[in-house]
């Protein structure tokens, strides 16, 4: 089954063209989305929706941190997303007009299905899964699906899920977007040709893995990591940390750059690699001054840059390139970069890639 590959997860992570393009299979060469992307209902019930409720558990969790960005700022409605083993035991003040979105790989996570259930339970009937398993759990508890078809996910670490499930946000958002009144037909044509585009674009990543297997032979060695991003980004700096914890054992922590002056900024030195995530945005000269604070303090730096990015190499400073500069859809691309590097650093280390200790592919209990 694994064929010329030697682990699931590497197997997984190469399978994210093909996983993208089945999910997005439906919309086929359509200039224009429908809401019944997410089930017959979904017309009348995405209708006026004015706000969401993303809840979700680990990489899944990331998604929905992706999408808050993407929602805000497209759709022009209010998004807060919460941790489903938060969500389900704290008394919260509930909003029936609300749409919740449960995000889940398995369908079956315990916290994130009894979340749904708890939001139910408060009248919160708007509900959406975006789901990889079709008749799992958290599917039959939703009014709505999104089914998103990167196959079966054998890793434990979350890989094509983790990208398909940011195909189906960003659709989401689009949806609500038009919904609401805020996308001119040239901009939703926009939007779904860069989401077609999307495998081709990770086709040119997937071929940098040559140069990430370098720089994780680098930092293997390690005790500690600190990712940083801003924007859109910072949820991948999240994912990347907890991918090289989960599956290398290094200590790993993801932060916004902005907050390195708050508190992490103590921890660098030069054993302290700090990989960045540097695409070409309206954030980039900010986030190059909190680099200039960690390099000052001796730590090394790791920067994924994007093909237009201003940042060089220097002592103590290595970029990588992305070929492409992705906009809103940049995180997709970004991440994968990062996979490949947990991936790599795991295997220099000769940790159990696909079956991290302590951890099992779906959570079931809590
Ligand atoms: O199946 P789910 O998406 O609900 O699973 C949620 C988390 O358990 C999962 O994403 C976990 O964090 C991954 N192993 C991370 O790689």
């Amino acid at each position: 089954e694994l064929g010329d590959y030697q682990h699931y997860m590497q197997k997984e992570i190469f399978e994210q063209p093909q996983a993208l393009a089945a999910t997005l299979e439906m919309i086929g060469g359509a200039q224009t989305l429908t809401p019944n992307l997410f089930g017959v209902a979904a017309p009348e019930m995405l209708a006026g929706v004015r706000s969401v409720l993303i809840l979700a558990c680990g990489t899944s969790f990331h998604a929905g941190l992706v999408a808050r960005y993407w929602i805000e700022q497209l759709a022009g409605i209010g998004c807060s997303v919460e941790i489903a083993s938060e969500y389900r035991y704290r008394v919260s003040v509930p909003n029936p007009e609300q749409l919740v979105v449960a995000i889940s790989q398995s369908g079956e996570t315990a916290d994130t299905l009894a979340s749904i259930k708890h939001a139910k339970a408060l009248g919160m009937g708007r509900t959406l899964a975006i789901c990889n398993v079709p008749e799992s759990a958290i599917v039959r508890e939703c009014a709505l699906r999104f089914l998103t078809r990167a196959g079966p996910e054998i890793g434990v670490a979350s890989t094509k899920a983790f990208t398909t499930q940011l195909a189906a946000l960003f659709l989401l958002a689009v949806t609500l977007a038009k919904q609401n009144g805020r996308l001119a037909p040239e901009h939703e044509a926009g939007h779904l040709k860069a989401l077609r585009h999307l495998p081709v674009a990770v086709q040119k990543v997937l071929a940098l893995e040559p140069d990430i297997k370098v720089w994780a032979t680098r930092f293997a060695d390690k005790h500690h990591a600190l990712f940083l991003g801003r924007g859109h980004h910072y949820p991948i700096a999240l994912e990347g940390a907890l991918k090289l914890k989960e599956i290398s054992y290094i200590h790993a922590e993801g932060y916004p750059a902005g907050e390195l002056k708050h508190g992490p900024l103590a921890l660098v030195d030069k054993d302290m690699p700090v990989i960045s995530i540097a695409p070409n945005d309206a954030l980039l000269e900010k986030l190059k001054s909190n680099l200039k604070e960690v390099a000052a303090r001796g730590g090394e730096l790791y920067v994924f840059a994007d093909a237009d990015s201003a940042v060089d190499e220097e002592a103590g400073v290595h970029v990588l390139r992305l070929p492409e500069h992705y906009g809103l859809l940049s995180p997709v691309l970004h991440v994968i970069a990062l996979q490949l590097l947990s991936y790599h650093a795991a295997l220099v280390k000769g940790t159990d890639v696909d079956k991290p200790r302590n951890l099992a592919k779906s959570v079931t209990v809590e």
